[in-house]
């Protein structure tokens, strides 16, 4: 009798909790069992979760499995589908959704973001194994189709669907009343920084931004292509922001440094709202002036809100807002693809560079 030699295929993947562990497995070629498509990982995007999962400060195994693999952002080419697959078929680009639901009412509704009871899973981050292999497999479900002109950039949608979701709700709250916002402050210049920049320029909102980076790095650059300010934080400290602007309508926080999002509750304007996106895993205190927050919020009928994964409602409006803006400013969003690594670097691609924008890991040419 022939014996079946089982396919396997090269993932990176990390021992969670454990710095510094990532390294390259071999594991077998999932198959596309009934309802679910396998899809060929074409690249994957490298963000600040990746690099703090490699370091040790989270991040969870599969249950039953003494290691993760990581990735939760990728482009993918569908390979095969199986039995019962409907509106995909070989050769469509896919993104696939981050988080799988648990059976909390707002998971059950399509909302996993929103999760309730918390035993949510996220593929290549809590519990389940991610995209940073050559292949996975999927259900249609949690699979976002790509438009094959979004070739060159579509690996950005997944963070893109994080802004998407950020300022959706900031929109969504400020329902509460009559609310025509002119001006923004974006708190951070990294990838989540300049995305929502530009979707607030689609918005036609006035958008200045603080951070780090020299005013003529590349980031800098580019925020001013998108017609937005940007102003190094070490002259222009985010306690004195709103005196030098005037009344701000919306702020995203997207440093993850938890002091700045203390700092910008009391720099929103009247009826402002500040979203609130910044990841910070340690467990550093500080001091605040507590008074003066809590007047501020009271007085100004402010909401400071935090915001956290997106479901697939949120990578289809960024399916819509990537063509736009591309009219709008054609070539924007490879400009923030500063660094494409081989798959066999990985560990480079999980180092953080000053530099960086988005860094690409390169699984697959096709
Ligand atoms: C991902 C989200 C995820 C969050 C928390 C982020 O990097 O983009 O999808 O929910 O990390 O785990
Ligand atoms: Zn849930």
């Amino acid at each position: 009798m022939a014996k079946t030699l089982t396919a396997t295929m090269r993932a990176v993947a990390v021992t969670p909790m454990q710095a510094g562990s990532a390294r390259q497995v071999e594991l077998p070629v999932p198959t596309a069992t009934p309802g679910t498509a396998l899809m060929r990982v074409l690249e994957v995007g490298i963000d600040g979760t990746d690099t703090e999962i490699n370091e040790g400060l989270y991040g969870a195994a599969p249950p039953g499995s003494d290691f993760l693999v990581i990735g939760h952002e990728a482009l993918s080419r569908v390979e095969a589908v199986g039995e019962g697959v409907l509106g995909f078929e070989p050769g469509d680009l896919v993104v696939s959704t981050v988080r799988r639901p648990d059976d909390c009412p707002n998971c059950q509704a399509g909302e996993s973001d929103m999760c309730l009871f918390g035993n949510y899973t996220e593929r290549g981050i809590k519990g389940a194994h991610g995209y940073m292999g050559e292949y996975y497999c999927e259900a249609p479900a949690f699979m976002v189709k790509i438009p094959p002109g979004l070739r060159p950039f579509a690996v950005l949608l997944e963070p893109l669907s994080i802004v998407e979701k950020a300022s959706f709700q900031a929109w969504k709250m400020q329902e509460r009343m009559l609310w025509q916002p002119k001006r923004a402050v974006v708190l951070g210049a990294g990838q989540i920084g300049i995305l929502c920049t530009i979707l607030l320029r689609l918005r036609g909102i006035e958008v200045h931004v603080y951070a780090k980076s020299p005013s003529d790095s590349l980031q800098g650059r580019i925020l001013s292509s998108l017609g937005a300010t940007y102003a190094n934080v070490d002259d222009h400290p985010v306690i004195g922001i709103r005196e030098e602007l005037g009344q701000i309508d919306f702020i995203l926080e997207a440093t993850g440094n938890s002091s700045v999002a203390f700092e910008a509750m009391p720099q929103l304007g009247n009826n402002g709202v500040l979203c609130l996106t910044g990841v910070s895993a340690g467990n550093r205190s500080i001091e605040i002036p507590a008074d003066v927050i809590n007047l501020q919020m009271v007085l100004g009928n402010r909401v400071a809100f935090g915001s956290v994964n997106a479901n697939r409602r949120y990578f289809e409006m960024g399916v819509e807002h990537f063509q736009q803006a591309e009219r709008q400013w054609p070539g924007i969003f490879e400009r923030l693809i500063t660094r494409r690594v081989p798959f066999d670097d990985f560990g480079a691609a999980l180092d953080r560079r000053p530099e960086d924008i988005k860094t690409l890991l390169t699984i697959a040419q096709t």
